[in-house]
């Protein structure tokens, strides 16, 4: 049995303060279940996390990391940091970082080998961006950025990955992927995964969906029988509404 995993994503939002606050409050609020809960948060937050949210079991993610091991890369981030200070996991190959920052599918493939590498366990982003599915793509599109992700893993791997669904045109837009779209999807990604590894692994993987999901609509979303779990930006923010997504 997969347990549901919502992860918030803050993106470049809070200071380490206000995330502290955020902790102080979320944990008063959040009560351990069946539900595995975790936020992903700019790299200055992290160690302040990993403090505040020790013994919780609430999960604390980076957003992005580089696929070197370590060397002359100014401003960037290595796996082995990341490990160090206690972060489990961590985003790759989210839409913004395709879209802003010349993510790839080839980059996205080296940063899962490297975070393995490195006890990091990565949440893979994949999606369509509008155009792409009004010309009925959005399939081909998503299997193309699965399948070069996935270029090399071993099976162990595979089966302790989370994958993200996040459909470009649905990302902070409040236009959300309905119930059906988001849970076919899933399911493709699952068959995609299958096909490679056999359905032993594929079973195993960790579907979230992303794209605005919010208290009043994360109910429907996680019931769906592809969908396991979320990826959470804005409503993510703030306490009183991560939690009843957590709590959907
Ligand atoms: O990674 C989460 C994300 O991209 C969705 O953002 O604000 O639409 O929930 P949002």
């Amino acid at each position: 049995m997969r347990k549901p995993f919502i992860a918030g994503n803050w993106k470049m939002f809070k200071t380490t303060k206000e995330a502290v606050a955020f902790a102080d409050e979320f944990k008063k609020l959040y009560e351990q279940s069946d539900v595995l809960a975790g936020i992903c948060a700019p790299y200055t937050q992290l160690a302040a996390l990993v403090e505040a949210f020790k013994g919780t079991g609430i999960k604390v993610g980076a957003q992005n990391m580089h696929f070197e091991e370590n060397g002359a890369y100014t401003g960037e981030v290595s796996a082995d940091m990341l490990n160090e200070i206690g972060v489990e996991y961590c985003v790759i190959g989210h839409s913004e970082r395709r879209q802003y920052f010349n993510e790839t599918d080839e980059t996205v493939n080296k940063k899962l080998h490297t975070a393995f590498k490195h006890n990091i366990l990565p949440i893979v982003c994949v999606g369509e961006v509008l155009e792409e599915r009004d010309a009925g793509k959005e399939f081909d599109v998503v299997k193309t950025q699965m399948v070069g992700a996935l270029k090399d893993l071993t099976a162990d791997q595979v089966a302790s990955l989370v994958v993200a669904y996040e459909p470009v045109w649905a990302i902070g837009t409040g236009r959300t992927a309905t119930p059906e779209q988001a849970n076919e999807m899933c399911g493709y990604i699952r068959k995609v995964i299958e096909d490679i590894y056999g359905d032993e692994v594929s079973e195993k993987v960790i579907i979230q969906y992303g794209g605005s999901v919010k208290p009043n609509n994360a109910t429907e979303l996680m019931n769906m029988e592809e969908i396991d779990g979320a990826l959470v930006g804005g409503a993510s923010l703030v306490p009183q509404d991560f939690i009843q997504i957590v709590n959907f």
